[in-house]
């Protein structure tokens, strides 16, 4: 009798926990219909917030980009790269018609208290890290006598643009919280940590990584019109028309085109599928209420939610059998990167996902079927973050008529993607682009997403050139 009634016990688990998973797969679910409404309702945010500041979630922010790089520029510059765990310092020397002749660059880990500490502590720490790099610069490299070193600073945050070297932060999202510094101009704070550092060094460009990995792609790719981040964090930027954006006051840029950085990361709309893992990841954040569609979309949120709704199979289904595992109650302690080990993982007992579940959980056996629920929660998770990736792709593509085929008109659209997800996460990645096409029908083979390898930094550094070249012109 006891074996009978631990045998029921047991099945009784599994359809807790498999009804667990069927409620999620069901508010997780994206067929096509729906993402049309996400593209649609993201195409009338783009309108509104480029009618009027504040008009929308999206804040489809003035790049003040509205010349991209023509592959004339030359010289050495350098870029640095600051939004994510990492930050890059980078120098290249530009030889014109003949491209990037040489790159040197570094990456240096941001210590996590300086995520959320001071203004002054963080920028030191980069003009510290930038001030070494520069001091290791060989004889490849060559600056004019007399110039000043010109950097292109890439800042991948919310960015209220003065100039093209300026600008005020709106906000910070992802992983930092530094309250000093919001509302200050980050090229500010840069130039007087460079200072202090005895840097001598401008800043020429302030530039989002969207706008960077734009700038950065049509230079080799001069069909691009627009460029996605997913990574940490994810965004778009694309070139708009000067006219189409009403809240533009100044002068009409001679290209009568700008670059438009969207902040899509903070769209939202009743169309995205929430769950109740989604709200509180979301109340529970540094950002409660902002970034809603980067929660649901990101590197830094997926393995998050997975974590979220692994706690409740426990909880309510005792998934890993009568005790809960204390570690799995550690916000953020299963990263997207082994959530993607696991969903990868081909073997036929499934090791891979044992031994993250050990490793990380402190789980010390797992069954092949608890295996399989799990690497179906990462499908599920993953395959839902893709599918509104691609919608948000749609909802761009519509915006500037580039969504359907026109006579006589067979111009290739190419996105530039960059980032680790997209870059690392092969079933994202695929997801994505299997619903681009199912999305966009016919017109899917005009349509080209291009991997565009840490593009923003040689992007940022192609536009500190053009605009330096831009004031020498003027002074002449
Ligand atoms: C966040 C930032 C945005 C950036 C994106 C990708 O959404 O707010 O500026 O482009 O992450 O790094």
């Amino acid at each position: 009798a006891l074996v009978v009634r631990r045998q029921m016990q047991s099945s009784g688990k599994w359809a807790k926990a498999e009804a667990i998973l069927r409620e999620l797969e069901d508010k997780c679910g994206a067929p096509t219909a729906k993402l049309r409404q996400v593209a649609d309702a993201m195409t009338v945010e783009m309108h509104a917030g480029l009618a009027s500041e504040g008009g929308s979630k999206l804040k489809m922010l003035i790049s003040y980009v509205d010349n991209l790089p023509t592959g004339d520029e030359t010289g050495l510059f350098y870029a640095l790269d600051l939004g994510g765990t990492n930050f890059r310092v980078m120098r290249v020397q530009l030889g014109g018609k003949e491209g990037v002749i040489k790159q040197e660059s570094e990456e240096v880990s941001i210590p996590p208290h300086l995520m959320v500490g001071s203004s002054h502590e963080l920028f030191d720490f980069i003009a510290t890290a930038l001030a070494k790099f520069v001091a290791t610069e060989g004889e490849d490299f060559h600056l004019p006598a007399g110039k000043q070193r010109e950097l292109g600073f890439t800042f991948s945050f919310p960015v209220r643009q003065l100039s093209l070297a300026s600008g005020t932060l709106i906000k910070w999202t992802k992983g930092f919280l530094i309250e000093d510094a919001v509302g200050e101009d980050v090229v500010e704070e840069l130039t007087k940590a460079m200072e202090r550092v005895n840097l001598d060094m401008r800043v020429a460009a302030l530039v989002n990584d969207t706008v960077g990995t734009l700038a950065g792609g049509k230079y080799s790719n001069p069909d691009v019109i627009a460029a996605v981040i997913l990574g940490t964090g994810s965004n778009a930027a694309y070139i708009e028309r000067a006219h189409a954006i009403p809240k533009w006051q100044g002068l009409l840029p001679k290209t009568g085109e700008m670059v438009i950085n969207m902040e899509w990361g903070n769209f939202r709309s009743s169309h995205l599928p929430l769950t109740e893992y989604d709200i509180s990841l979301d109340a529970e954040s540094l950002n409660p209420g902002e970034q809603i569609f980067e929660k649901l979309v990101s590197g830094m949120y997926l393995g998050e939610i997975v974590r979220r709704v692994l706690c409740r199979m426990v909880e309510e289904a005792s998934f890993f059998g009568d005790t809960i595992p204390p570690k799995l109650k550690i916000p953020f302690i299963l990263r997207t990167p082994d959530m993607s080990a696991m969903h990868h993982d081909s073997s036929s007992d499934l090791k891979v996902v044992g031994s993250k579940l050990k490793d990380i959980l402190e789980v010390p056996n797992s069954s092949l079927k608890m295996r399989k629920m799990i690497v179906e929660l990462c499908d599920i998770v993953t395959s839902r973050g893709a599918r509104l990736a691609a919608a948000g792709i749609l909802g761009i593509l519509k915006k500037i008529g580039r969504d359907t085929l026109k006579e006589g008109d067979n111009q290739k659209s190419v996105i530039a993607l960059d980032g680790g997800l997209f870059e690392h996460y092969t079933e994202f990645r695929n997801c994505m682009s299997s619903t681009l096409k199912e999305l966009l029908g016919e017109v899917a083979e005009y349509i080209v997403i291009e991997l565009a390898n840490d593009g923003s930094g040689i992007g940022a550094a192609l536009l500190a050139a053009s605009h330096s070249q831009y004031i020498e012109v003027q002074e002449s």
